[in-house]
Formats: structure tokens, sequence, C-alpha cells
């Protein structure tokens, strides 16, 4: 069974594409005829011209929406395309689950004609900037250190990548890890926890202490004092990046 089969059940739910994090990746894919998702998930962020998703979740494949894309269940590092099959493709928020990242990006490189777009995290940065994993839940932060993918090792695996901050609007529509910073309440919803694969993972016992600290500070407003700079702020770097290839 995938990962997601457990993870995406409620993914729909608390995971909605950002419209700004969307012009972000459709501007990066650069006007590409035809463009293949990769370990695609619900659908998120597909551009019109999408000819097919790639996911290896039947719980996520069935929550696409009716009239998306085909979609395919592979995993990235065997994609069952022939070579240069699309103008680009794009893995976003995905690279971090893959069980073997140089097999998965050499079949990105492989199957794209000529750009390939990855959405992930810097690690270091997230750590350091994240006042959630940084002060709250460690436990995360140490989590995640175990399966984030190193930026620079993606980008030399895709043969040399610019690297686009994508900054995450207070609003975020998509509720993925540090999307609700300007929102804390929202962490102590087990329903958003739900859709944020590094809380889901660490385990509700491992941050229980951490989020009664946290509601703590919110009650006591304690939180409000200790980041009030945050709450002037309507975008954050926390260190998510948009690596953009040509191939
Ligand atoms: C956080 S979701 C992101 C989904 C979608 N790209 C998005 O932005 O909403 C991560 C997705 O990666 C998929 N995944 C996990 N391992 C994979 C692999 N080896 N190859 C391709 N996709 C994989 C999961 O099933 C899940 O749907």
């Amino acid at each position: 069974m995938a990962l997601y089969d457990t993870l995406g059940a409620t993914y729909g739910l608390t995971r909605r594409p950002d419209p700004r994090i969307a012009a972000r990746i459709h501007a990066a894919l650069d006007s590409a005829a035809d463009v293949i998702n990769v370990g695609a998930g619900t659908g998120s962020y597909e551009p019109v011209q999408t000819v097919l998703a790639v996911e290896p979740s039947q719980i996520m494949l069935r929550q696409r929406a009716p009239g998306s894309a085909p979609a395919v269940c592979a995993v990235a590092e065997r994609l069952p395309l022939r070579a240069d099959a699309a103008d680009a493709v794009m893995a976003l928020l995905t690279v971090h689950h893959w069980t073997d990242l140089a097999a998965g990006v050499a079949e990105l490189r492989r199957v794209a004609r000529r750009r390939v777009v990855v959405l992930t995290w810097d690690q270091q940065v997230f750590r350091e900037h994240f006042w959630l994993v940084r002060d709250y839940l460690p436990q995360a932060a140490a989590f995640d250190d175990t399966r984030a993918v190193p930026i620079d090792r993606l980008a030399a695996l895709l043969g040399g990548a610019e690297q686009l901050p994508v900054l995450v609007p207070h609003d975020c529509t998509d509720g993925f890890g540090a999307a609700y910073w300007r929102r804390p309440h929202a962490y102590l919803d087990p329903k958003v926890r739900a859709g944020i694969s590094m809380l889901a993972q660490t385990g509700e016992d491992v941050l229980a202490p951490g989020l009664a600290a946290l509601a703590d500070d919110l009650a006591t407003r304690r939180w409000h004092n200790r980041y009030a700079d945050l709450l002037a702020l309507d975008t954050i770097d926390v260190g998510y990046r948009l690596l953009v290839a040509d191939v």
C-alpha cells in the first residue's frame, strides 16, 4: 500500500491549490505545450495543458476532480512513459517521499523534452525561520531532517537548476507545513495536521507536549507578543523553493 493511501484520506479538505503559488508554477512551466505531473496527488496546480498525472496512491487518485487529466498509478522511479513524452514535467512537494531520488529525477529528465519544474523546500531555512518547528515542535523538524532533499543535491541531479524562492501568503489555501504561519490556531486542529505529512508522520503522542505549549501561549497571548513582527507580514520565506531545469 502506498504511503498516501493512509495519509491522504482527507487531503482534498485542507490542500486546495493556492492561486498565487499556482501562478509561480505556471510561469516556471513557460508555456509548455504539454505537461506531465509526477507525484500528482489529487491534481493540485495542474495547468490546462496537463496530459497525464502519475501517482502511486489510489486514495489520492480517487480525489482527482472529474474532468481532470488522465492519471496512471505508478512511481517516479519507474515512469511508464517513453523518452521525451512531454514538453515539461513537474513534481510538486513530492520528491521527499521518493524511495530513490536519483532514479526519480533521472526519470523526470528522460521524459521531459524541454523543462523540469520541482517544488520542494530547503530544510535548513525551514528549521531556522519557521517558528512552529523551531520553537514548539523540534521533533517534527528532526523527522523532516531524515527525509528532506538537500537543494544542492537536487539541483545537481537535475543537471543544474534555477532556484526560485516561493513565498507563503498569510492566507495560503494549500495547507502544507508552513501554510498557517500567521494562523497559529490552525495547528491545533487535527484535520489540519492530518494534511501535513511532517506532522502526521511524526505522530500525535510525540507532538502533544509542543501542541499543549502552543495552545497555552495562544490562550495567554504570549504567542502574539513573541511573534508580533510576523503579524505585520503578508508573505514569508520559510524555505520553499521552485527548481527550474532545462534538459
Ligand atoms: C504532499 S503530496 C503532493 C501532491 C501534489 N503534487 C500536490 O502538490 O498537492 C505527495 C505525493 O507524492 C506521492 N508519492 C509518494 N511517493 C512517490 C513516488 N515514489 N513517486 C511518485 N509519487 C510519489 C504521494 O502519493 C503523494 O500523492
